[in-house]
């Protein structure tokens, strides 16, 4: 009989190796209760109350010259984790366990996650988009994880994936899942929701390359 830990453990790794097999072959995973209920429900508690005491802003599209605020296009608003609390600290920690898998797996080179919690209020989604910008493709895997602990049908709000013209996949965002997938391929949306709708919506990038010269001479 193994220890209650190594259990833990292994269930860890069967539950990340069930992400990067999606990854291989459907460029996208979908993964429920991916996170804990304890997790999700403190790290919904700490987005909440950051929303009442006004410390989100309005989502921009784009970057460089050409970042814009378009609310028609993407109506959340967010807030950058910064790792300033237990629960980010346990999320950073499940995703830092995804990105040496996704490294020694498929030889990706993610150095980095960047993440933000974002709550969309009724009304609002985010139109078909990919999540590489035009002018810098250092997003590599883009990952999502819903912390609404209910979600009924008819609420909207759904993660639509597509090939091309056709949705593959509709995810609910029920508290729990874990969403990711290849961020230069697989075109998305966020449907118009009719609730507050929250998650985190992070991307593992590769470094920029130093654009300083190398000396010479
Ligand atoms: C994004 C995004 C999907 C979601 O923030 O780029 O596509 O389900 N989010 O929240
Ligand atoms: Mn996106």
């Amino acid at each position: 009989m193994g220890s209650p830990h190594i259990s833990t453990e292994l269930c860890a790794l069967a539950r990340q190796q069930q992400i990067v097999d999606g990854l291989i072959k459907d460029r996208f995973s979908v993964f429920p209760n991916y996170f804990s209920n304890e997790l999700i429900t403190d790290l919904y508690r700490e987005l909440h109350h950051h929303i009442n005491e006004n410390h989100l802003h309005a989502a921009h599209i784009g970057k460089g010259p050409q970042r814009t605020r378009a609310q028609d296009i993407r109506g959340d608003s967010i807030l950058w984790l910064n790792g300033g609390s237990a629960a980010q600290r346990a999320c950073l920690n499940e995703m830092e366990q995804l990105r040496l898998a996704f490294n020694r797996q498929l030889f990706l080179g993610l150095t980095e996650l960047e993440a933000h919690f974002a709550c969309y209020p009724p009304g609002a989604g985010y139109q078909k988009h990919l999540d590489s910008f035009q002018n810098d493709n250092l997003r590599r895997v883009s990952i999502v994880a819903y912390l609404n602990p209910c979600w009924r049908n008819g609420d909207g709000g759904e993660l639509l994936i597509y090939q091309e013209e056709r949705i593959i996949a509709v995810v609910p965002p029920l508290g729990g899942t874990l969403v990711c997938f290849i961020s230069e391929d697989i075109p998305h949306q966020v449907a118009v929701t009719r609730r507050d709708r929250s998650s985190i919506a992070g991307w593992f990038r590769v470094r920029e390359l130093d654009t300083v010269p190398f000396p010479c001479g």
